[in-house]
């Protein structure tokens, strides 16, 4: 979800405001997602780089993130929609946020219509060493044989194995890059880009993105 300081800074005002534009952009995004019947939408949120930003940023982003969860959960579980994160639960992220994230998880748990998934603390290498230690640990405690290792069992040790390789990858704002997102995931995702920035992202620029994909050609390597 990017362009939020740009957004805000072309209107004279402070990034920060970008941010807050951006939560009326993804509520109606996810609205477009449940009228097109997707099952699964993954928004980054939060990057394991964007720790570098000023403090006041990150502060202002942790709190954002916390309220617009608590602010949105119930709405969300009453239309069906299971609440999920991916991405390191430690290190900066403030116990109280992580409480919540918890407890959001737990009480959407159930759903089913829409599996909506934040990437949060999240990072595509850091996810791959954090499933790398573990499948170490596994492999030097006998619970599994390295030479059994091939992409499925990889697969088990990311963030959410259950979670499908994303058909469509949007990226907003104009930039063209990857920036660590689901990097394992997304070996076959048809890319999007688009110069929108996020906080005038709306479900109709959601289906514009899905109406390019569905006239796409997917060969997965084969003619
Ligand atoms: C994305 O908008 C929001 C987060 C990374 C949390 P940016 O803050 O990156 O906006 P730009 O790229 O500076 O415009
Ligand atoms: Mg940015």
């Amino acid at each position: 979800m990017d362009g939020n300081g740009r957004w805000a800074q072309r209107r004279g005002l402070k990034r920060t405001d970008g941010h807050a534009a951006g939560e009326e952009a993804l509520f109606d995004t996810v609205e477009g997602a449940l009228e097109l019947g997707l099952a699964w939408m993954t928004v980054y949120a939060f990057s394991t780089e964007n720790w570098r930003r000023p403090l006041d940023e990150v502060r202002y982003l942790m709190n954002f993130n916390e309220r617009l969860l608590l602010g949105r959960r119930d709405d969300l579980h009453a239309k069906g929609v299971r609440v999920r994160f991916i991405g390191r639960r430690g290190g900066r992220v403030p116990a109280r946020v992580r409480r919540h994230i918890e407890d959001t998880e737990a009480m959407t748990a159930k759903n089913r219509r829409l599996t909506l998934t934040f990437a949060f603390n999240y990072g595509g290498r850091a996810e791959l060493v954090d499933g790398m230690q573990r499948l170490a640990a596994d492999a030097r405690d006998h619970r599994i044989d390295p030479k059994k290792v091939d992409e499925k069992m990889i697969r088990r040790y990311l963030y959410a194995p259950d979670m499908p390789d994303p058909d469509l990858l949007v990226r907003t704002s104009g930039e063209f890059r990857i920036s660590n997102y689901l990097l394992w995931e997304i070996a076959y995702s048809e890319l999007y880009f688009t110069e929108t920035l996020w906080p005038d992202f709306r479900r109709e620029h959601l289906f514009d993105a899905v109406r390019e994909f569905q006239a796409r050609e997917r060969r997965f390597g084969a003619i």
